[in-house]
């Protein structure tokens, strides 16, 4: 193999920013795949530091001189499993390149709490499905990204309950962490509660849906260069069935075009039947498939 540089870094700088969205945007070109590598949110998490955690090696190059050609991300959200997906410039493809930054990623992980590693790939992608196979992973479940058609929404829009978007504080960090293990069918221990005010510095902004002083779900909305998110979007079990989750999407939706949001995306899981009819009747369709794959440490 040639001699090529490959680094581990903590904490995303502007200039590494620079070189993976350049590299991103090559990639994207030539294979025609999506990534989920959170580069923004990163960004925004080392602007802003949480004295309380301290930043991990979550960003894997490799260099060619001065020219990036792989990149591996590990995001770690503070729970039991980190996700993982990169890429590698098409002209450095098939010398080792990616299974050399997996294999450090690999390392990194083993020394952290986290029990699982995802694994990403666009469905579409063959390298990146062959080179996943190749770690051992098995597949675990496909997300849809979905993006909102305008068009679809106007006919869509138009409020009916009696519900409010209240902004979340540090109060409700533990209703949020207990929302979030029914939604996720995770447990409640391995939830870390949220610093709301540092998520809000970081583009995050937490909102309670509220119907007459009831907590009834809550929504996560992000926002960044004009891209709106929905996250976490949930209705608590015994209030479904009564239209929330629809005015709590629609209301999320005017929320974050409100802000100035020209583009509105989300992701949800492929099997979700409910939450798909859901998003589709809102005006939001599928643009790409995300694949996770698990690994799981061995003991
Ligand atoms: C997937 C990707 C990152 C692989 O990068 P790479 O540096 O070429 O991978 P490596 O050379 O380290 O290959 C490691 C193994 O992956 C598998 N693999 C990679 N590319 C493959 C291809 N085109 N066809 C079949 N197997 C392939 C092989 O098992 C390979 O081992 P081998 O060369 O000894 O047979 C690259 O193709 C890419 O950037 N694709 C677009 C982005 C993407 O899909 N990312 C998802 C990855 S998580």
């Amino acid at each position: 193999m040639e001699v090529f540089h490959f680094k581990a870094s903590k904490g995303m700088d502007r200039d590494l920013y620079e070189a993976v969205s350049e590299l991103e945007n090559i990639c994207r070109d030539h294979d025609d795949v999506r990534l989920k590598l959170e580069l923004d949110y990163k960004l925004a998490k080392a602007d802003t530091p949480d004295e309380n955690s301290d930043e991990k090696l979550d960003d894997f190059t490799c260099w060619d001189g001065h020219r990036l050609v792989g990149y591996l991300g590990i995001d770690d959200f503070g729970g039991r499993t980190v996700e993982v997906n990169g890429m590698v410039h098409p002209e450095y493809r098939r010398r080792g390149i990616f299974r050399e930054l997996f294999r450090q990623a690999k390392m990194e992980w083993e020394g952290r709490d986290s029990n699982e590693m995802l694994l990403l790939t666009d469905r579409k992608s063959k390298e990146g499905k062959s080179f996943i196979n190749g770690t051992g992973a098995a597949y675990d479940h496909t997300e849809y990204e979905m993006i909102l058609s305008d068009g679809l929404f106007e006919e869509a829009k138009g409020f009916s309950k009696d519900l409010v978007l209240k902004e979340a504080t540090n109060d409700d960090a533990r209703e949020i962490a207990r929302q979030n293990s029914i939604y996720f069918n995770e447990e409640l221990a391995d939830q870390e509660l949220l610093d709301i005010d540092l998520e809000k510095k970081r583009g995050f902004h937490v909102y309670m849906a509220v119907v007459q002083g009831n907590i009834v779900g809550k929504v996560h909305l992000h926002l960044t260069n004009g891209e709106g998110g929905i996250f976490g979007l949930g209705i608590i079990p015994e209030w479904r069935g009564t239209g929330f989750g629809r005015e709590l999407l629609l209301r999320s939706v005017h929320k974050l075009k409100e802000l100035g949001a020209s583009y509105i995306f989300l992701q949800v899981d492929a099997k979700n039947d409910t939450a798909l009819g859901l998003y589709r009747s809102c005006g939001f369709k599928e643009s790409y498939s995300m694949e996770y794959y698990k690994l799981n440490k061995e003991r």
